[in-house]
């Protein structure tokens, strides 16, 4: 199980120097809007992977009248993990006191899932946010994943180049070519091995939360990139005047998507803002669960708002469910009520009243 024990955020956004003891199952953080509940979750997510849910910009995240921001946390575990990033400075990464040049073992042992506005991006976004969700999932159960998907985007980047040139090395390009096929072939399995398990898991928790006739008509399908008729290899030879007129690589599977449908309707088009709202937490709950089953080891799942679209009922029914899961949950809302009345009688729970970037009254 990954939990976390302790945060602290100095000089990110509005928080100017925050400690949590947080609660290995449920924590609430409330208080009105731009108190800084979104920032604490930011800083989780930033740390445990390198990137804000928020922004590309990480520059925008550091406090305005400071130069740095500092994240630590520790697990239960007690391994300790520190995050400094400096406005025109590379950011430094450690693990247990050791310099990390990636962020490779620090999502390992923090496993996150956040459900944010933003994350509606996943039904109404383009294909790359669905890509990275599928990714999340493949790279903490296969751990070839992630040289396999370095080595495809390194051979797309210099094929690209090769493009962009008016007269393209035929020789060079093949090079290229051969070698991308290689590595799309294995990052298409591992996805594909990756979304089989993942369909059913999906399957049974959105039916628990839906349990209604239309839960039926959602589902998901693969699309590994380039069309199933055909090899890479194939199909690359088949466009080349189109990847050369574009000058980039029109097939492969930086293109892949996991598209998510209601009948034949992309489920964006057909579902009410809260409808998607349970879609996007059965998706990041499938995911976590699976991941669990795989690998002994439960994420932290980080909800912003989690009142925001939904009624009660929805609410009350994803609380449970998530609570039921025993995974370290970090919710936010405006009030604390909106919350704490969904939960059953004498649900455990660590309150945080969020003040201007501090922590106000905490209550147990
Ligand atoms: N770089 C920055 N430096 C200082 N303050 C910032 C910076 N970026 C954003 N802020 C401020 O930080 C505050 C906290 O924002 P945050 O999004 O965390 O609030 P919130 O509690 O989640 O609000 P809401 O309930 O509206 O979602 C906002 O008032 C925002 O204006
Ligand atoms: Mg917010």
């Amino acid at each position: 199980m990954s939990f976390l024990t302790k945060l602290q955020i100095n000089s990110v956004r509005n928080i100017n120097r925050l400690e949590l003891n947080l609660d290995p199952c449920l924590n609430i953080i409330f208080g009105i809007n731009g108190s800084g509940k979104t920032s604490i979750l930011e800083s989780i997510h930033l740390l445990a992977t390198g990137r804000s849910f928020r922004t590309p910009k990480t520059e925008s995240i550091i406090a305005e009248a400071s130069a740095e921001l500092t994240i630590y946390a520790e697990n239960e575990l007690q391994s300790r993990i520190g995050l400094s990033k400096g406005r025109n400075t590379k950011h430094k990464l450690k693990l247990d006191s050791k310099l990390q040049r990636n962020w490779e073992l620090v999502a390992r042992a923090l496993p996150v899932q956040v459900v944010s506005a933003i994350t509606f991006l996943l039904l109404e976004g383009g294909p790359k946010s669905r890509r990275m969700f599928l990714d999340w999932g493949v790279f903490h159960v296969k751990q070839s994943f992630v040289q396999d998907w370095r080595a495809t985007k390194k051979c797309i980047a210099n094929r690209n180049l090769l493009l962009k040139e008016r007269r393209i090395d035929a020789s060079q390009l093949e090079v290229w070519n051969e070698e991308l096929c290689l590595y799309a072939d294995r990052v298409d399995e591992a996805r594909r091995e990756y979304f089989k398990e993942f369909g059913p898991v999906f399957r049974k928790i959105y039916d628990s939360l839906v349990p209604d006739a239309s839960a039926e008509s959602i589902s998901l399908e693969y699309w590994r990139g380039w069309p199933e008729d055909g090899s890479l290899k194939e199909i690359l030879l088949a466009e080349k005047e189109r990847d050369h007129r574009y000058g980039s690589t029109q097939n492969g599977p930086h293109r892949a998507d996991l598209r998510v449908k209601a009948g034949k309707r992309m489920a964006s088009d057909v579902l009410s803002r809260g409808q998607q709202k349970i879609l996007i937490c059965a998706l990041k709950i499938a995911q976590g669960v699976h991941h669990a089953s795989c690998s002994g080891d439960k994420c932290i799942y980080l909800i912003d708002d989690l009142p925001a679209e939904l009624d009660e009922e929805n609410r009350a029914s994803i609380l449970k469910y998530l609570v039921g899961l025993g995974n370290q949950l970090i919710i936010t809302g405006v009030d604390l009520p909106s919350i704490v009345n969904c939960l059953s009688d004498g649900a455990e729970k660590r309150t945080f009243h969020v003040e201007r970037g501090t922590i106000g009254n905490s209550l147990l």
